[in-house]
């Protein structure tokens, strides 16, 4: 029987700490769907299109990983790509009062999935979308914390280039 495992998440964008914790997942399982909310809580920066195509070119090379779009239940999801487990990353003890939360309702909503945590290297720790976004917005370095294609459409979206705005500010 073949194992599915999704992993859902808002990937705006996807990180390093993210294709970490994929990977990681793809060793362990036949598939990995790398699942997209369409709607997230926040405004996004990236559209979901936007955020499922970045997705797919940094898995990209890795056969038993593929990008998929969800809206709606995420456990109403997974049933209908016939997957029993949900994959997780957990960073640190502040990220675990959320999953938690999530992983008790999801199991509420479907007894039969269940949920797994795994923690990324640590050098990927600390590192979040929300902060990669707010580096790159400000004009830093964010090459180390996601796979090039990101790093690009974060400049061409926010278009800064960290390189000019900072020899603009020695000239200021
Ligand atoms: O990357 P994120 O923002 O932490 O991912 C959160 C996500 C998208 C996985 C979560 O919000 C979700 O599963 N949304 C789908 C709606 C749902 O099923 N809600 C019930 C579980 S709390």
């Amino acid at each position: 029987m073949t194992t599915i495992a999704v992993y859902p998440g808002s990937f705006d964008p996807i990180t390093n700490g993210h294709l970490d914790v994929i990977y990681r997942a793809a060793t362990m399982f036949d598939r990995v769907v790398v699942a997209v909310a369409q709607n997230v809580e926040k405004v996004p920066l990236f559209s979901a299109p936007d955020r499922v195509a970045l997705a797919r070119a940094a898995v990209q090379g890795h056969p038993n990983v593929t990008v998929d779009e969800f809206d709606g239940l995420l456990v109403r999801y997974a049933r209908r790509i016939g997957a029993r487990v949900l994959v997780r990353g957990l960073r640190a003890v502040s990220d675990f009062e959320y999953e938690f939360q999530m992983a008790l309702v999801n199991r509420r909503l479907d007894r039969h999935i269940e949920t797994i945590f795994l923690m990324p290297k640590e050098e990927y720790i600390f590192l979040s979308s929300r902060t990669v976004k707010e580096v790159a917005a400000l004009g830093g370095d964010v090459s180390g914390f996601v796979p090039s294609v990101v790093e690009r459409a974060l400049r061409r979206k926010l278009g800064v280039n960290g390189t000019q705005r900072r020899r603009s500010k020695r000239l200021a």
